[in-house]
This record gives C-alpha cells, sequence and structure tokens, in this order.
C-alpha cells in the first residue's frame, strides 16, 4: 500500500521536525515514539491546534482500588508544559476525555475534572463540550441493567483550552441546518418581543445567516462499520484501534478552531483520525503514536501515504 515516492514529493512536515517519519502524505507526517520525547523536537509556537484523546485513566487504573486521579495529572501535566510550549500565540488544545467508575462502587472518578483544575493553571478554558454518542452501550452492567440504579454514560467531556483569552475561532465555520421551526420563521419574519425570560429579542433574530450556530453538545454516534480503514484492516487480518474517536468530532473543532493551511497536532494519535480529517480540510498535520501496529493500520486511511 505504501507508494513508491514519486518524483517532487516531499515530507512537508520536513522543515519543522527532523525525526523520520513512519510514513508521510502530502499534507502531513505520523511518528512513531512517545510524544513526551517527540514533542521536544516541535519549534515553539509552531502548532495552531493540538486536537486529542489521550489514553484515559482506565489505562492507569490499579488493579485493585480506584483511578489515581493525581497519579493522572502528574502524567499529564508534563505533556502539558509542552503542548503550550509548541501552540501558536492564538492556537487552541482539545482534549477529548471520557469518564470512569470507581471501581467496585456506582460512583464516578472525577479525574477528567482534577485535571482540568490544573490546565487552567496554564491554559485558558475557551468553552467546554460534551460529545453525546447515543450508541454507547450501557455499563457497566452491574449498576446499569443488573441493579438498575444508574443510567447509561453516554456523554464524554471535551475540554477546549487556549493559551490566550482570544484563540483563533469562528463558528460561522461550523454552522447547523436550520431546524424546521426556524426555517418557518426566517421565511415568515420575525417580529421583535420580549421573550418571558426578559431578553428582548430584536427581529434580526429571524434573519437568513446560512445556518443555525451550533451548540457545545456534539451529538454523534461511534458507530463507524463502513470505512476503508476497517475493511482493510479486516482484508489484512489486523486489529482495529480499540478507542478511535468518530471523524465528525474532530472535524468539528478543525474547521472550527483553523484554516487551510494551519498545522495540527495529534500527540496520541492512535489510527490518526484527527490527520485524516486534516488533510480533508486540507490543513496540515503530525501524528505521534507510541504503537507501531496502530500506525500501520491508520495508513490505510489515506489515498497514499509514502516512506
Ligand atoms: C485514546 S487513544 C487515541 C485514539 C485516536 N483518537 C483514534 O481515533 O484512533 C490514545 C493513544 O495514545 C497512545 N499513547 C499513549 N501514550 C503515548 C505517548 N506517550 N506517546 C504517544 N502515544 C501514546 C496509545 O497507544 C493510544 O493509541
Amino acid at each position: 500500500m505504501t507508494e513508491k515516492l514519486p518524483l517532487g514529493i516531499e515530507n512537508p512536515l520536513q522543515d519543522i521536525i527532523k525525526p523520520k517519519p513512519f510514513y508521510f502524505t502530502e499534507f502531513g507526517a505520523s511518528y512513531l515514539g512517545d510524544s513526551l520525547e517527540l514533542m521536544k523536537k516541535l519549534p515553539d509556537e509552531s502548532i495552531n491546534l493540538i486536537m486529542t484523546s489521550p489514553p484515559y485513566a482506565l489505562v492507569f487504573k490499579k488493579e485493585y482500588g480506584n483511578v489515581d486521579a493525581h497519579e493522572y495529572v502528574d502524567w499529564f501535566k508534563k505533556f502539558a508544559k509542552e503542548f503550550k510550549r509548541i501552540l501558536t500565540e492564538d492556537g487552541s488544545l482539545v482534549i477529548d476525555i471520557g469518564g470512569s467508575w470507581n471501581k467496585g462502587k456506582p460512583t464516578r472518578s472525577v479525574y477528567q475534572f482534577e485535571l482540568l483544575i490544573e490546565l487552567v493553571k496554564e491554559f485558558h478554558l475557551a468553552q467546554e463540550f460534551y460529545w453525546y454518542n447515543p450508541a454507547k452501550l450501557p455499563s457497566p452492567a452491574e449498576w446499569v441493567t443488573v441493579r438498575r440504579i444508574r443510567v447509561k454514560d453516554s456523554v464524554e467531556t471535551v475540554w477546549w483550552l487556549s493559551k490566550a483569552p482570544f484563540p483563533k475561532a469562528d463558528n460561522r465555520k461550523v454552522l447547523q441546518p436550520y431546524s424546521k421551526d426556524m426555517q418557518r420563521l426566517i421565511e415568515k419574519g420575525y417580529k421583535a418581543k420580549k421573550r418571558p425570560s426578559g431578553h428582548n429579542i430584536t427581529n434580526k433574530f429571524g434573519k437568513e445567516n446560512g445556518g443555525s450556530i451550533p451548540p457545545n453538545l456534539i451529538q454523534v454516534g461511534n458507530t463507524d462499520s463502513s470505512s476503508n480503514y476497517l475493511k482493510m484492516c479486516k482484508k489484512k487480518g489486523m486489529k482495529p484501534h480499540p478507542a478511535r474517536y468518530p471523524k465528525e468530532l474532530p472535524s468539528f473543532f478543525i474547521k472550527f478552531l483553523t484554516e487551510p493551511g494551519d498545522l495540527v497536532l495529534d500527540p496520541f494519535c492512535g489510527s490518526n483520525v484527527t490527520g485524516y480529517v486534516s488533510q480533508e480540510n486540507k490543513r496540515r498535520w503530525i501524528g505521534f503514536e507510541l504503537k507501531d501496529e496502530y500506525l500501520l493500520g491508520s495508513e490505510y486511511r489515506f489515498p497514499a501515504v509514502y516512506k
């Protein structure tokens, strides 16, 4: 599947990061290794957006006992220091981080909130987002389907952090189709009035603005079953990455927070969904990953990869 290097094709990141990539494409390059070490090779203020889903506290779970939130936060802090150094002044750091249950109890760990509280010492919280995955299965079975004392956990937190209070962002790039009610209202025109809430709504409310402003709740089922990535993994007998996020999630933030030509980094890139959607949107990208099997599989996401 790796293409022979055609004349004139060069690693687009070669002037920014020196180590040999695992593979590269027209728009980006992936590197095998510990992102903490690899990030040290990136120049200051070279990255416009860090879009990532780090290993969750699950990985840090002790065999017996709870997720150790402090341990997780201490581990993450070392990465955060590099994130801050390599981000441009108007850059953003977006972290999709799933929740976790305390072992043996129907109670929740707060590790992702502790992480947020630590991170806002160095970054601004531009906005918190929630990813609602309606396709999530009910778990842990003991509390949800057997004893019936908790409900389905189907929301993940996504922290949008920034180096400065006014990071590059434009919600006009992520407008959503109007609802039927709103379409009707635009057609008929809206009469200015005071809402029961006390808000004064002017007749500008009924203006056609090309779509509605999205909320900070992103609804997308993690249900990919037909991508080329999955088909090729199956064909080659490779295990697909077990914790992929749906492409709609990075796609939203890449369109919202960057422009074509900007550089997006995923320091925990797994099957490189981030690189793939960056490329789709004509952004340059870098992916770092510890395990070569994940990077090998990720090659199938791209029309052509070069070594
Ligand atoms: C939650 S997964 C990311 C999945 C990815 N978003 C996708 O959709 O395929 C986290 C990844 O981080 C990788 N990882 C963990 N520690 C790392 C490190 N220090 N440097 C680079 N990658 C690391 C793991 O191997 C894992 O593939």
